[in-house]
């Protein structure tokens, strides 16, 4: 009787062998201090590195400082390298502490890393990467991408919003901007000044091709000039020294999420689902996409997910389970889940993102997801010219940079 289940035969080895130290190694090179912004590898970061026969790693790592708070991205990070291998079975960090010698040594290289880095993107060094994607439309990306830009500006922060989405462009109306965008003379070479919104103590930056082209026509551009436009919105936007840069995907995946890849590979990717796909098809997308990419899939959030009625009552509406159903599969944790609610829509009708205007329940879970990115997920790089100059190594860098600055002005003189 066929039962349908195919039995490997017995000859062939279930377990695959447990990678070399070489190739642990070339792994930890794809893990980038978000702070330093070499690869923790080049930096002197990994001391050690051990695989045992059974498939158990145990990687040596020794932080610039030991309480720095980006400690827990970079584990996430190591961890999420090194066990895609199927040879291995389980990854184990032995944390250290550089010696003042050793730090010197890691803001070094650092810092030469940097200079020798040709500035790819106008995009500043500190500024975290966050694209929002989708496997397809319609299920609100938009919309949370301008929220979520909004709770981070509200909280003080400097925030850019890309709209990569060049055909199907809605963050003009989302964010009620309107204004075409203007060039201006920056450092002798023509740039795009984004158009800057205010919002509490901070500020959105944003760019779009809506700013360029008619809702109405923007089609009509498909093919044409606007495949160039993402990369331009990159190189040539007078950004200021953003906290955060938010990208508004196109949905899917196409020549826009290679290009990001290629000209931001430090880029995380969010991924927005509704409960009701079927959570296989698109988690393979998703997935498919960041394996292709290398961006980092480091968050799902699930919006629509069921209906607040005025009792408090939780109704679903599309099903349920597909935002942890694709967190699951991706590997990455559920940010959280955002209801479906009028007075979102509306926000976005009249270009007022609802965290900025409501405590309703829609509200409430995009705050509470904003403060998991910021202070979580993807930590934000404290600025370096505040007076707190106590912590990370961010800092550490800048003092360096002062220094050397300081004297290679007086050594001009
Ligand atoms: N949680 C929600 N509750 C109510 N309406 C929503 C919600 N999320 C999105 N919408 C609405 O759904 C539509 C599609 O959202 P949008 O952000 O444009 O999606 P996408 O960018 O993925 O195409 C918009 O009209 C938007 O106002
Ligand atoms: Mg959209």
């Amino acid at each position: 009787m066929d039962d349908g289940l195919i039995t490997p035969p017995a000859h062939e080895p279930t377990v695959a062998e447990p990678p070399s130290v070489d190739v642990v190694t070339d792994a930890l090179r794809t893990v980038i201090d978000p702070e330093l912004g070499s690869d923790v590898v080049t930096l002197g970061m990994i001391p050690s590195v051990e695989v045992a026969p059974d498939g158990a790693v145990t990687v040596g790592v020794k932080l610039t400082i030991g309480g720095c708070p980006m400690r827990a991205e970079i584990k996430r990070s190591i961890e999420d390298r090194i066990s895609v291998h199927p040879g291995v079975a389980s990854v184990k960090i032995d944390w250290g502490e550089m010696t003042p010698e050793e730090r010197t040594a890691a803001m070094t290289t650092a810092r030469w890393n940097a200079r020798e880095r040709a500035p790819e993107t106008a995009i500043g060094e500190r500024c975290r990467i966050v694209a929002v994607a989708s496997g397809k439309g319609g299920v609100g990306k938009s919309s949370v991408t301008v929220n979520l830009a909004a709770g981070l500006a509200a909280s003080g922060l400097a925030v850019g919003v890309l709209d990569a989405d060049i055909w199907g462009f809605s963050v003009p109306r989302l964010l009620g901007v309107d204004q075409p965008l203007e060039a201006a003379e920056v450092d002798g070479r023509p740039r795009i000044t984004p158009n800057r919104l205010p919002i509490g103590d901070g500020m959105i930056e944003v760019v779009s091709t809506g700013f360029l082209v008619e809702e109405s026509t923007a089609l009509m551009w498909r093919g044409l000039m606007l495949t160039k436009a993402v990369e331009q919105f990159l190189r040539d936007v007078a950004w200021g020294d953003l906290d955060y840069l938010l990208i508004d995907m196109p949905p899917g995946t196409g020549d826009v999420q290679m290009g990001l890849a290629r000209l931001l590979p430090r880029t995380s990717l969010v991924v927005v689902t509704t409960p009701a796909l079927a959570a296989q098809r698109v988690a393979q997308r998703a997935a498919d996409m960041a394996r292709r990419s290398f961006l980092p899939v480091v968050g799902v959030i699930e919006n629509m997910s069921g209906f607040v009625c005025e009792h408090g009552e939780h109704h679903e509406v599309f099903g349920s389970g597909g935002g942890q159903a694709l967190a699951d599969a991706v590997g990455a944790p559920l940010l959280g889940s955002i209801p479906i609610e009028a007075a979102l829509a509306d926000g976005g009708d009249i270009g007022q993102p609802v965290i900025l205007s409501s405590d309703g329940p829609a509200a409430t879970a995009l705050r509470a997801i904003v403060n998991r990115l910021r202070d979580e997920v993807v930590p934000m790089v404290p600025s370096t010219d505040g007076i707190d100059m106590a912590g990370c190594s961010a800092r550490l860098l800048a003092a360096v940079e002062t220094a050397l600055s300081e004297a290679d002005a007086q050594s001009a003189d």
